[in-house]
């Protein structure tokens, strides 16, 4: 039995299966409760905790996540690295259903989601010009590939407010800012993370084209969740070889995230 974890995993409620001697931890934290019970168990020799995003059966909706207490969390039990799988849309025509894309790159389109937990007693000022982990990133396209997955190394991901999927012309305006995928949870997410000096990768599954991509009806919700329930055994298998492939001593920037500065809590 485990009840400590080194590598954290936000992902949909398909991955309970993925740990090995797992239990079921209720945490508290200064920002109310996470999504839900976090199970911890092992991968091979790495200690993981999984957090379901959007709570068992699907309760909060992108823009209800409790963002903040998820990471909390996720520290609190010893977690230094987190791995974040998700569903997202694609901004390219070159970039079908079914590719992962391995984002360097964020561009925030979230309206009014909690994203500091330095809100008062002075300000912290974290550097995100790269936010994500350059490790992780370089683990999840390894592995991806070794498996055979057509892989997409870097590229932006626009995180939009939701839960409605974007228009036309907003799509078009994103993708023709370059931008490669389009998603409603990977902010604040990512900057959470980055504020609590942990390493955060995203592994995006492509599950159709957005809206300004292809002629036709646009994105539905069914479409999303049944190219994602379809993909999802696959997934979890590639999430957990790559929890093997990243590297038990950080040697990336992420730690040093906070260092020298003058934080206004405690971090757990
Ligand atoms: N998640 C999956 N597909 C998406 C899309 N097209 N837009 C926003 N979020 C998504």
């Amino acid at each position: 039995m485990v009840n400590r974890a080194d590598i954290g995993v936000i992902g949909g409620s398909g991955f309970y299966s993925l740990l090995e001697d797992a239990e079921e931890i209720d945490v508290t934290t200064p920002y109310g409760p996470p999504s839900d019970s976090i199970t911890v168990g092992r991968i091979g020799e790495r200690t993981v905790a999984f957090v379901p995003r959007h709570g068992r059966g699907h309760t909060f909706p992108p823009h209800r996540i409790p963002y903040r207490a998820n990471m909390w969390a996720l520290r609190s039990l010893g977690v230094r690295q987190v791995l974040a799988p998700s569903a997202v849309g694609s901004l390219r025509p070159e970039i079908g259903p079914g590719a992962l894309v391995i984002p360097d790159q964020l561009v925030d389109r979230t309206q009014g989601r909690e994203q500091t937990y330095y809100d008062m007693g002075g300000a912290v000022h974290v550097s995100f010009s790269d936010p994500y982990c350059p490790s992780g990133r370089a683990a999840a396209v390894a592995t991806a590939r070794e498996t055979g997955w057509d892989t997409v190394d870097g590229g932006t991901l626009v995180v939009v407010q939701g839960p409605r999927f974007s228009t036309r012309a907003e799509s078009k305006w994103f993708s023709g800012a370059g931008w490669s995928i389009i998603g409603m949870t990977g902010h604040p997410e990512a900057v959470l993370a980055r504020e609590l000096a942990l390493c955060y990768t995203t592994l995006a599954l492509v599950t159709d084209h957005d809206a300004g991509v292809e002629a036709g009806e646009g994105v539905t919700h069914e479409e999303v969740l049944a190219f994602f329930a379809a993909n999802v055994e696959r997934m979890r298998a590639l999430v957990a070889q790559v929890v093997e492939a990243l590297p038990e001593q950080r040697g990336c920037p992420c730690g040093s995230a906070l260092d020298g500065v003058e934080l206004p809590i405690e971090l757990p």
